[in-house]
């Protein structure tokens, strides 16, 4: 059940709720506003804080008994020392809702010392991605062990005339990440380009944006050779999504999403070890149909065309194969060599029909390599692009969303990477510079500016971050918003 959120002017001390998360810098003193929940708790606050048990680091949660009155259990969570203050109290925010799932309260309520809009809306989006969980496919507990399910959070603040808007900016992006998460982590059984295209068109009806997906026979029309030829080894329907969110004047952004429900790498197949991670290959979809359902939510004064390329990479009798050469949607002649590299042909075309929308920009975000793992580890996403300018607006989103980014060339020298002896260009550069090769290869497909994505190594992960569990992170559902919330003015 979707978690409620609301705002309320009270002090600290004086809610009555199962849970209070009280958010704290690092090395701080007790603040004023806290005496009377301090009093109230017979000053173990206080003393706590002088003990040094609790100092405030970022991701450091202390659980502590509540008093007589008012809340019965409290959570001090840290900010850590405050150099990005919305990312710090996102996260906090997120470790509360986390916390308080996982402690089985019916509610909570989150106080920081910053009230401001802004921070309500963090506070608000993190609240919202903490309590985030996919429990679809398991059973309850047996009913004498079951607790209550998180239903609300209380954001406790001061006055202020825009707070509930801020709450309902925060709830619309919270709710974009969780979209994400939840369709990432679906088993690609259940999440397939179908569905997709159900949720897509539900998000379109929901919120009047035009919508249009190609099946494989309008794809044969229109002469998608580089997407059809990795769609060839599957029975199911691959999907090209397109939804356009028309609220503004101008040529639209357009955000595409690498959307493979499944990649088993096809007749190159990948090893069996961890291959059912490869459910995560459409975390770039994921996020654009997050995004959009976002920006619509939030009315943003943008025009925004979402494209989302889906399908899944089977081996079969049917499969295409090592050797293969493909015709793409631009007329471009690739040489397959590697059946694995296929979301870079799934892409080629989605870009190259993006041409279409005339685009003032498009940002593309895709699990293109495992080579940016490498690189750049789970942290940052891999940057790229063909225009200075857009590549330091896709930045600076990052920072504000906190989900960084990191720049990495296309200089034309790495282009000798993907020469092919029998074609325009081949889909596989080796192992070496394997994201900039990826990215070389798509960038043969715009004419447009344009930013890609490697968000190999940040769409989910293997280990629990605390702030997030193990699975799908939403990344980069938040940049994509702050991009266009930048271009919205
Ligand atoms: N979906 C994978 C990339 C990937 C790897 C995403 C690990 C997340 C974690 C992509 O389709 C792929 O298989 N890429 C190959 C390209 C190679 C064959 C040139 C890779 O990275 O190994
Ligand atoms: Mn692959
Ligand atoms: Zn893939």
């Amino acid at each position: 059940m979707a978690l409620r959120l609301s705002i309320r002017r009270a002090e600290p001390h004086s809610v009555d709720v199962p849970l209070l998360a009280v958010a704290l810098p690092k090395n701080t003193k007790l603040p004023a506003a806290l005496d009377a929940l301090d009093a109230s708790l017979g000053h173990a606050l206080g003393r706590t804080l002088a003990r040094r048990d609790f100092r405030g680091a970022r991701d450091e949660s202390l659980h502590l008994a509540g008093g007589d009155k008012g809340a019965q259990r409290i959570l001090l969570v840290g900010l850590g020392d405050g150099t990005d203050s919305a990312g710090a109290l996102r996260r906090a925010a997120a470790i509360a809702g986390r916390q308080a799932r996982k402690l089985g309260v019916g509610s909570l309520a989150f106080w920081s010392e910053n009230s401001s809009d802004s921070a309500i809306e963090v506070a608000a989006a993190g609240l919202i991605t903490g309590a985030w969980e996919y429990s679809d496919l398991k059973a309850l507990p047996p009913e004498d062990e079951r607790k209550p399910s998180l239903e609300e959070a209380i954001i406790l603040t001061g006055d202020s005339k825009g707070a509930e808007d801020a709450l309902a900016r925060g709830a619309a992006i919270g709710e974009g990440i969780a979209l994400a998460r939840r369709l990432a982590m679906m088993p690609g059984n259940l999440c397939t380009p179908d569905f997709l295209a159900y949720t897509a068109r539900d998000i379109a009806k929901r919120y009047g944006m035009k919508i249009t997906v190609l099946g494989r026979e309008e794809m044969e029309k229109e002469k998608m050779g580089s997407f059809l030829c990795v769609a060839q080894g599957t029975p199911q329907d691959p999907k090209l999504i397109a939804m356009e969110y028309r609220k503004g004047s101008g040529k639209p952004v357009v955000l595409v999403g690498k959307g493979l429900c499944f990649d088993s790498g096809g007749i190159s197949i990948k090893p069996a070890q961890g291959m059912e991670m490869m459910k995560f290959d459409m975390c770039g979809a994921a996020a654009v149909l997050g995004a959009m359902q976002a920006i619509a939510q939030l009315e943003l004064p943008v025009n925004v065309v979402g494209l989302v390329g889906s399908t899944t990479n089977m081996p079969s009798g049917t499969a295409f194969k090592p050797g293969d050469v493909v015709r793409s949607h631009l007329g471009k002649h690739i040489e397959i060599i590697n059946t694995d590299a296929e979301g870079r042909l799934v892409l080629a075309d989605v870009l190259s029909y993006a041409r279409k929308f005339s685009p003032a920009a498009v940002v593309d975000a895709a699990t293109l390599t495992g080579a940016c793992v490498i690189a750049l580890g789970h942290t940052a996403i891999g940057v790229f692009g063909n225009d200075d300018s857009v590549i330091q607006e896709v930045l600076a989103a990052g920072q504000r969303s906190g989900e960084p980014g990191w720049p990495l060339p296309l200089w034309d020298d790495y282009k000798e990477l993907i020469k092919s002896d029998v074609a325009d260009l081949k889909n596989s550069g080796g192992r070496a510079a394997g994201s900039i090769s990826a990215a070389l290869f798509l960038k043969e497909f715009v004419d447009y500016p344009w930013v890609h994505l490697d968000i190999a190594g940040t769409a989910y992960s293997e280990t629990d971050l605390g702030f997030i569990p193990k699975g799908p992170t939403g990344i980069p559902v938040g940049l994509f918003i702050e991009f266009i919330r930048g271009r919205a003015g």
